[in-house]
C-alpha cells in the first residue's frame, strides 16, 4: 500500500537560505500527522511545496502514490494561512462558488456545512463570522470534492481555546468517521499530543524525528536514567548546585523550571545533596515525558520558548 503522502529529499531554497532541507517524510493512510517545528523551521514552505503552490528545488512528492501534480491535487484538500472569503456573501454562497469553481457537485456544499457544524449559520454573511467559524469554513471548502487527504497549516492559529477545541474535535471526527488522513502543522505541542498519532519534527529545515507519538516518547526514557523536576525556593541556586553534582545532567526545560537526568544516583540522594548544599527543595517529582520534552531536546530550549 502506498503512503497517503510521502516526500523524498524535498528541498527548497530562498537565495542562500535552505528553508526545507532534504525532507523525507511519510504519512500513512488514516494518520493524523502533526508536522511540528519552531517558528521559521520551514513548515509552511514545505507545505507549499507539497501542495505545488511553490516550486521545489529538489526532491519528490507522492500523494497516494501519485507523482503527477495535477492528478495529485484531486486527492487533497488544503487550508494554508488564513482562508480568504467574500465577506459580503454567506458561508453557503462562498462554498457554492468554490464548488462550481472546483467542479464539485452542488450537494457537496450541504454535506461539508453539516460536517463542519456550520449548517445553522450558513445563511449569514461571512463578515459576521468569528475567526473560528471562518477557519471551519476554510476546512469546509477544503472538503469539497471529497479529498482523502486534508493538509492544514496551523489550523488553530489565533483561535481562542473554544475555537481551538472545536477545530481539534472536527479534525478527529473527520479522521474517525470520514476516514480522512490529516496532516497539520503546529507549534502547539499539547495540541499535537492530544490529536495526532504520528509526528514529524522539523528543525532548521530538516526533519529531525518522525514516528508514532508513543514510540518517540518512550524512546526518551532510554536506559535506566531517571528524570526529575525540582521545585526549589531559589531555582537559580538549585540549578548551580545541580550542575556541580556528579551523575546529574541539567536538561532543557521551560522557563523557571529545573529538570535533571540522574545517572547513578537516585532521587533521595539528589535531594540530600541539594539540601546539604543549602538548597531548600519543596518538590522533586519524576518526569512523565511529553512531546514538549522531545521537541525541546531536538530543537534547543532557547529557540522554542
Ligand atoms: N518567500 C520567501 N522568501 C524568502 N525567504 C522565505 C520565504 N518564505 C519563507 N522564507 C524563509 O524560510 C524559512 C522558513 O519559513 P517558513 O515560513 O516555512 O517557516 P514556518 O515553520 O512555517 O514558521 P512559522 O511557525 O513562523 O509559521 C524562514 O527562514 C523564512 O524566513
Ligand atoms: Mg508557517
Amino acid at each position: 500500500m502506498s503512503a497517503a503522502l510521502r516526500t523524498d529529499g524535498l528541498t527548497r531554497r530562498f537565495g542562500a537560505r535552505t528553508a526545507v532541507d532534504r525532507v523525507s517524510l511519510r504519512v500513512e493512510e488514516g494518520d493524523i500527522y502533526g508536522f511540528l517545528g519552531p517558528n521559521g523551521a520551514g513548515k509552511t514552505t514545505a507545505i507549499r511545496c507539497i501542495l505545488g503552490l511553490i516550486r521545489r528545488d529538489a526532491g519528490e512528492v507522492r500523494i497516494f502514490g501519485e507523482a503527477h501534480p495535477v492528478r495529485q491535487r484531486r486527492g487533497v484538500g488544503a487550508v494554508v494561512e488564513t482562508p480568504a472569503f467574500h465577506p459580503g456573501l454567506s458561508g453557503r454562497a462562498n462554498l457554492r462558488r468554490a464548488a462550481a469553481y472546483a467542479g464539485a457537485p452542488a450537494e457537496d456544499v450541504e454535506r461539508v456545512l453539516a460536517l463542519t457544524g456550520l449548517a445553522d449559520r450558513a445563511g449569514d454573511r461571512v463578515r459576521a463570522y468569528s475567526l473560528g467559524m471562518r477557519q471551519r469554513l476554510g476546512i469546509a471548502r477544503a472538503l469539497l470534492g471529497r479529498p482523502r487527504l486534508l493538509v492544514l497549516d496551523e489550523p488553530t492559529n489565533g483561535l481562542d481555546p473554544r475555537g481551538m477545541h472545536d477545530v481539534r474535535r472536527l479534525l478527529a471526527r473527520l479522521a474517525a468517521e470520514e476516514g480522512l488522513t490529516v496532516f497539520i502543522s503546529s507549534h502547539l505541542l499539547a495540541e499535537v499530543q492530544q490529536l495526532c498519532n504520528r509526528v514529524g519534527i522539523l528543525h532548521r529545515g530538516r526533519l529531525v524525528a518522525e514516528g508514532a507519538v508513543d514510540a518517540l516518547l518512550s524512546g526518551l526514557g532510554e536506559g535506566r536514567a531517571v528524570e526529575v523536576e525540582v521545585t526549589a525556593r531559589d531555582p537559580e541556586r538549585a540549578r548551580a548546585v545541580a550542575e556541580g553534582l556528579a551523575g546529574v545532567t541539567v536538561l532543557p526545560a521551560g522557563a523557571g523550571r529545573l529538570r535533571l537526568r540522574l545517572d547513578g544516583l537516585d532521587a533521595a540522594e539528589l535531594n540530600r545533596a541539594l539540601v546539604e548544599a543549602g538548597v531548600a527543595v519543596s518538590a522533586l517529582v519524576p518526569v512523565e515525558h511529553s512531546l514538549e520534552d522531545l521537541f525541546l531536546r531536538l530543537t534547543g530550549a532557547e529557540e522554542a520558548s
